[in-house]
């Protein structure tokens, strides 16, 4: 028994869920009133910072403003070196003067780095433009839930990534600079807070113990692990995922399995070499091991009210994706045509390949679903995309899924724009 006034592991998650299932129903009879959201400030942001934050929300502000603030900008980081080196002085800064934020990010923070340029570079590009903005931001404002940030922490890093730019910029960075930059980081921040708000319906992670670790060739691990409380997601997801020996260092892979009745979940792991999380889940878990899992994720779902033929085109880790996507389509009733394009590297497991075959053979209607495997492609190989989709007859009417590298991805995106693909029809993840 436990100890009065003692919660046991169990019964703490119990609470936990009973929390949240509380605040969903209050908010889904709307007796929280609408979400807390970056128009109501008060509580985390100095007066320093509300009037540009007021600004920058502000519901009439045109997209030809934006785009005034947004030359004001580019011409000081025409590229994105100077965002790049920028990042760099922001951590410097920020865990000399507020130390405490050091425990919220990773030992190593090149990846960070790397991916918080890419996002600024990203605000720069679409500053005027809210629609492309808004659902990437509040992507990102959710992925930031499992990380622990709240509204508050965005004063202080948006004052130390300003100092960053202001002294890789110089005399250049004048009074017009630093206005259009500070509205510019809280049109941003605002939609990232809200994504984050959003994500407070949910829990910000899973525990999950390792119950299955197998090596296959080519530094691959097939990982299975079962979470401790039930783990929604749909087949063509993808969870993140943090091991214990690598803390604040999440990283995404692919669910290779459609949702199982007994709960437990797979995915596969390539080892990049050196000390990523991927060579942690490879070289040095076990069975018995606990992770923590993000929510999932993804935008490779099926749509059960289309009537469009799929075509699923993957290579590298992406094949693990694909195999989910196909036993789902192939145990499915409708009359769809399926076809799956399967770019095998000399590192890939051709075992995936048989088990497709078996789910084809044992389908309602196999000769709807055809499996069309091709080798020699290195995961990053976008030719093959090229090649696989030249010619095919009636492209638009399909929902095509891309799974594999962000050059294959790329590639993809670029040439079923040009077969005339509509944007809504092609299903993939955004790195
Ligand atoms: C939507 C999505 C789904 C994914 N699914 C899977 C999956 O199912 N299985 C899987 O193994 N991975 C998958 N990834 C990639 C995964 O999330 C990690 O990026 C990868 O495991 C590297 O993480 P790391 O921490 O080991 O390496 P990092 O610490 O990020 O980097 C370690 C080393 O590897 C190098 N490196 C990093 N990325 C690459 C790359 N893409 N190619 C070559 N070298 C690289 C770095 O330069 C560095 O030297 C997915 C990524 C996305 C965005
Ligand atoms: C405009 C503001 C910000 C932008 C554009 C931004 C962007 C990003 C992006 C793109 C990622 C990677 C997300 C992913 O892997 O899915 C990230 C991760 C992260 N961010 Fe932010 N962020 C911002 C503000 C903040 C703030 C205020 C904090 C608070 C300290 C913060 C802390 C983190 C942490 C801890 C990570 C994870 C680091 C890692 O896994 O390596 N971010 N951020």
């Amino acid at each position: 028994m436990p100890h009065a006034g003692t919660v046991r592991k169990a019964d703490y998650h119990e609470l936990l869920l009973q929390r949240y299932a509380r605040r969903l129903s209050r908010r889904v009879q709307g007796l929280d009133g609408p979400a807390r959201a970056a128009s109501d400030p008060s509580s985390w942001v100095s007066q320093r910072h509300r009037d540009y934050l007021l600004e920058a929300t502000r519901p009439g502000r045109s997209a030809a403003e934006w785009a005034a603030e947004q030359e004001v900008l580019r011409r000081l980081f025409a590229n994105d070196e100077r965002l790049h080196a920028a990042t760099g002085i922001l951590y410097e800064l920020l865990f000399e003067r507020h130390p405490h934020f050091r425990s919220l990010f990773p030992q190593s923070l090149a990846v960070q780095r790397a991916r918080l340029g890419r996002a600024l570079s990203f605000l720069l590009d679409n500053l005027p433009d809210e629609a492309v903005l808004g659902p990437a931001l509040r992507r990102v404002g959710e992925e930031h839930r499992k990380f622990g940030i709240k509204p508050v922490h965005f004063e202080d890093f948006g004052d130390m990534l300003t100092e960053g730019l202001r002294r890789v910029v110089g005399p250049q960075w004048t009074d017009e600079v630093e206005r259009a930059w500070r509205l510019a980081y809280w049109r941003g921040a605002a939609m990232i807070i809200e994504g984050l708000e959003q994500a407070e319906l949910e829990p910000p992670f899973w525990n999950a113990t390792v119950i299955d670790h197998q090596r296959r060739p080519g530094d691959l691990a097939v990982l299975r692990v079962r979470p401790d409380h039930p783990y929604p997601f749909r087949t063509g997801q993808h969870t993140t995922v943090e091991t214990p020996r690598m803390p604040h260092s999440w990283r995404r892979y692919w669910l290779t399995t459609p949702p199982a009745p007994d709960g437990t979940l797979e995915f596969r792991v390539r080892a990049l070499g050196g000390h990523g999380v991927s060579a942690m889940l490879v070289h040095h878990t076990r069975v018995g091991d606990p992770l923590r899992l993000g929510p999932a994720r993804g935008g490779l779902t099926l749509d059960p009210a289309s009537g469009r033929d799929v075509l699923v085109v993957a290579s590298g880790t992406g094949l693990g994706v694909a195999r989910a996507l196909f036993a789902e389509l192939a145990a499915g009733a409708d009359d769809r045509r399926v076809t799956m394009l399967l770019g095998f590297g000399t590192d890939d497991d051709w075992a995936d390949l048989d088990e497709m075959e078996r789910l084809r053979l044992s389908a309602r209607a196999p000769q709807r679903l055809t499996l069309r495997p091709v080798s020699g492609v290195a995961s990053d190989a976008s030719w093959f995309f090229e090649q696989a989709v030249d010619g095919w007859p009636r492209l638009a009417d399909h929902d095509v899924y891309v799974a594999g590298s962000v050059a294959m991805t790329r590639a993809a995106v670029r040439i079923l724009g040009q077969a005339g693909v509509p944007g809504e029809q092609v299903y993939r993840d955004r790195w």
